[in-house]
């Protein structure tokens, strides 16, 4: 397209971002999008709805300021690389699509692009306290998904931002009232407008029109009133009244991808947990946990399946059993997943167990899992973001005794966090009191401030305070 362009339109192309994004990459900015485009704030911070064009206007941005602008040093950092190379994947497919931005690149890796003029695009993992990030000075940086860099990250590179009087854009999805990115949008908003540092955009999703408004919908009758104010309303939710609280969740991520688990150590053990479709909106889960011999445990793999062909999903899991070995297979053998479970239980023998989700065995096994977060004895993977969020959706509330229950919707769509959940279904060890999480309101209001001794006593210490 630009090969037809003259002179004086290449140029005023060039002036404005937008245009740019319109022109050169063949990409209409909605108006949001212009807005953001347009805006030279030193600080800007996108809370976004999920699917906005985040992603997609933040890389147009980075490349137009490194095309037209000499010696740029921009930076794109996300939690994990796989994480920061979506925008940067978005600037590599405009570069090589695109012959007059193509032919002043000078060299284009797949975490860095070298213009003709000096400037420089570069992707960078934050890892967990940004030590890889540290060394570099930028005249702009974009950390994607803010909300799940870890804030050490946030005070390692801030010294390096002031150098260059960098312009420095937080852009994310919510992930509850905690962490950095929330910290500086809660300071921001508390002030009067004219005293802000930050340009703040704050997007639903539903401003993007082409994002679907049938999977919007969807996504409104599977999920909490609080998830879908997070995920696709761009507020920040809060944590309280959550069985698994957004800060529990977050402090046992790690990074890592899933890895199929083929062979065990001597002394490690695979557990694999199935949470069965209910209905054809619904998805089949299979979560593989690995418990090492230390006793800690890792989300190891996970897959879904959509359709909610039973035959399909007991297939799967015969084949994975096939592949790995596997300690013990734990279904969920309510309802449909009745049939699931004994066609599992006649190909595969002992290694199956069902699980019917009654009350006594749901608090059994949130609570284990639950017991087993407090204690960091769980990793999560930080990639995984669709579970990270899925635990938000198990509230809890003090039942007429005055023990905290955990809730959960028969028809919110939480199939990751059910299938992780029901492999702790034993974990505390059968000399535990695991029935009674409750505490006495008399202690305290929230779940979070109470002590923990250590793994085995989390609901025994309960007990203690109901006898005082
Ligand atoms: N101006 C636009 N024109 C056409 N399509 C757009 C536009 N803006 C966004 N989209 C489309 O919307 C989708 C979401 O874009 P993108 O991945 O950049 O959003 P995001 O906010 O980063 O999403 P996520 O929250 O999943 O990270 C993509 O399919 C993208 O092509
Ligand atoms: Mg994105």
């Amino acid at each position: 397209m630009a090969e037809q362009l003259s002179n004086s339109e290449l140029l005023s192309i060039f002036a404005s971002p937008s245009l740019f994004m319109w022109k050169m990459l063949d990409i209409k900015p909605l108006p949001y999008q212009v807005e953001l485009l347009e805006d030279f704030n030193r600080n800007i911070l996108v809370v976004g709805g999920r699917q906005i064009g985040k992603s997609l206007t933040l890389s147009a941005k980075a490349l137009w300021t490194a095309f037209v602008k000499k010696d740029q040093d921009i930076l794109i950092i996300a939690s994990t690389l796989r994480q920061a190379k979506i925008v940067f994947d978005h600037i590599y497919r405009y570069v090589s699509n695109n012959s007059l931005i193509n032919a002043h690149t000078k060299k284009l890796t797949i975490t860095e692009i070298r213009f003709d003029n000096g400037s420089v695009i570069r992707c960078l993992p934050s890892g967990r306290s940004g030590e890889g990030i540290r060394g570099f000075s930028a005249t702009m940086v974009i950390f994607d998904e803010s909300a799940f860099i870890p804030d050490e990250v946030f005070i390692a590179v801030e010294p390096a931002l002031g150098v260059k009087g960098s312009q420095v854009i937080y852009s994310s999805t919510p992930y509850g009232k905690r962490g950095f990115f929330y910290n500086i949008y809660a300071d921001q908003m508390s002030r009067n407008p004219a005293h802000r540092e930050f340009s703040i955009y704050q997007i639903k999703s539903e401003e993007n029109p082409y994002f679907s408004k049938e999977f919007l919908e969807k996504e409104k009758r599977l999920k909490t009133s609080a998830q879908f104010a997070q995920e696709y309303e761009a507020t920040f939710v809060d944590e309280s009244g959550m069985f698994f609280p957004f800060t529990l969740v977050y402090n046992c991520v790690d990074d890592y991808d899933y890895n199929f688990p083929r062979k065990t150590e001597a002394g490690e053990k695979l557990y694999v947990g199935v949470d069965v479709a209910y209905s054809g909106e619904d998805e089949s889960a299979i979560v593989m946990v690995k418990e090492f011999s230390d006793g800690k445990r890792q989300v190891q793999y996970v897959e879904t399946i959509a359709e909610s062909s039973v035959v399909n999903l007991v297939g799967r899991i015969i084949n994975l059993s096939k592949s790995s070995q596997i300690y013990a297979i734990y279904v969920d053998k309510t309802g449909v997943g009745a049939g699931v479970y004994d066609m599992l239980k006649s190909s595969l023998g002992s290694i199956v167990r069902g699980v019917e989700f009654t009350e006594h065995n749901r608090e059994r096994m949130y609570g284990n899992l639950r017991m087993y977060m407090e204690n960091k004895l769980l990793k999560l993977s930080r990639f995984d973001d669709k579970m990270l969020y899925q635990f938000s959706s198990y509230t809890s509330k003090y039942d007429i005794t005055g023990k905290l229950r955990i809730v959960k919707d028969i028809n919110i769509h939480d199939d990751l966090v059910d299938a992780l959940a029901i492999v702790f279904l034993d974990a505390g060890g059968d000399d535990v009191k695991v029935l009674d999480i409750g505490m006495d309101l008399r202690f305290s209001g929230n779940l979070d401030n109470r002590p923990f001794v250590d793994k085995r006593s989390w609901f025994v210490l309960g007990d203690d305070f109901n006898s005082k």
